[in-house]
């Protein structure tokens, strides 16, 4: 694997799971596959789960890390070409990433969509920028229209709690005060479309995701009917996606909380969420705490799909 951007890097999922789960019961079989190769983890936004699962799992293959946040301690860089640079940024991002990929092997990213131009967005300028001019394998630990090894570690989790071969998963929009990318719904679709799950999206009129992402998915507006039978609940929030109202809060309606009485209408379902996650506005106390929450172990998992990942680029190199 010499990229890691979207689904259609791993190949055949049930080899990945296959081989994640291989990782998780002997994280440490591979420590001299990383031994003199350093990853350089880049973040241009914040990070918990990314930032800690991702060094552990290179850790765990004897890779060096190296972590750098772009907007603490370093040059403010310039992302288009053609500007004026006399501004507060000093550095350009097309000297700035060959000189990265010149201290590592491999390069991790974030960089979230900035919400006000859908076209930039989409077209993923940071994320392409460092796959063209860096010369090393890079991955995403987020772009702006996908998150894929969190959607990784969601699949790993389905596939550890599932009780049925093909289970019921409902991906539920609910409230946010701030407008956020649609990354994690938009991956969380893609590989949801790549398995034979029954898969059911649900949100209000307005927040409907680009149709690439949604591919043959049902879209059901009546959350309640959407919850019918459900053996997964994930919540996720999102703003707009369609214009004219790209990256805007369409509404904070707090009849989409997920909480008891919805979770009733389920079939037992399990609860995930990607985290971090607004207690009482997307979930509620009781439902985030109960023995169907599995938000932790699905954490967790972020560790393994990122060593998945690391150990693939690792081996093509
Ligand atoms: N889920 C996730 O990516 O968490 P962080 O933003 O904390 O990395």
């Amino acid at each position: 694997m010499k990229k890691f951007t979207s689904v259609e890097d791993i190949g055949p999922l049930d080899k990945a799971v296959e081989e994640a789960l291989e990782i998780k019961r002997n994280r440490f079989a591979w420590t001299d596959l990383g031994k003199n190769k350093t990853l350089l983890m880049l973040f241009f936004n914040s990070s918990l789960r990314t930032r800690l699962s991702t060094q552990k799992a290179a850790m765990n293959l004897g890779m060096n890390v190296m972590v750098l946040d772009v907007n603490q301690g370093a040059w403010k860089l310039e992302t288009e070409r053609g500007v004026i640079m006399d501004g507060d940024k000093a550095e350009h991002l097309l000297e700035a990433i060959p000189v990265m990929g010149s201290y590592c092997d491999i390069i991790g990213v974030r960089s979230f969509a900035g919400l006000v131009n859908k076209k930039a967005d989409y077209e993923e300028l940071v994320l392409n920028q460092f796959i063209n001019y860096s010369g090393r394998p890079v991955f995403s630990m987020e772009a702006a229209t996908r998150h894929p090894l969190q959607s990784f570690a969601d699949l790993i989790t389905i596939e550890e709690y599932k009780k049925k071969e093909k289970p019921k998963v409902v991906l539920s929009w609910a409230p946010h005060p701030k407008p956020l990318p649609q990354a994690v719904a938009n991956s969380f679709a893609e590989w949801m479309a790549k398995t034979d799950y029954e898969f059911v999206i649900t949100h209000p009129e307005g927040y409907e995701l680009a149709p690439e992402f949604v591919g043959n998915a049902t879209v059901e507006y009546d959350q309640h009917k959407a919850f019918m039978n459900a053996d997964f609940i994930y919540a996720k929030n999102w703003s707009a996606f369609k214009d004219p109202n790209y990256g805007k809060v369409l509404s904070t309606d707090r009849s989409w909380t997920i909480d008891r009485s919805k979770m009733n209408l389920t079939d037992g379902a399990f609860f995930m969420h990607c985290l971090p996650v607004r207690r009482n506005m997307i979930v509620s106390d009781e439902v985030i705490e109960s023995e169907k929450s599995i938000v932790i172990p699905e954490a967790a998992n972020r560790e393994i799909s990122a060593q998945t990942v690391l150990k693939r680029l690792l081996e093509s190199l």
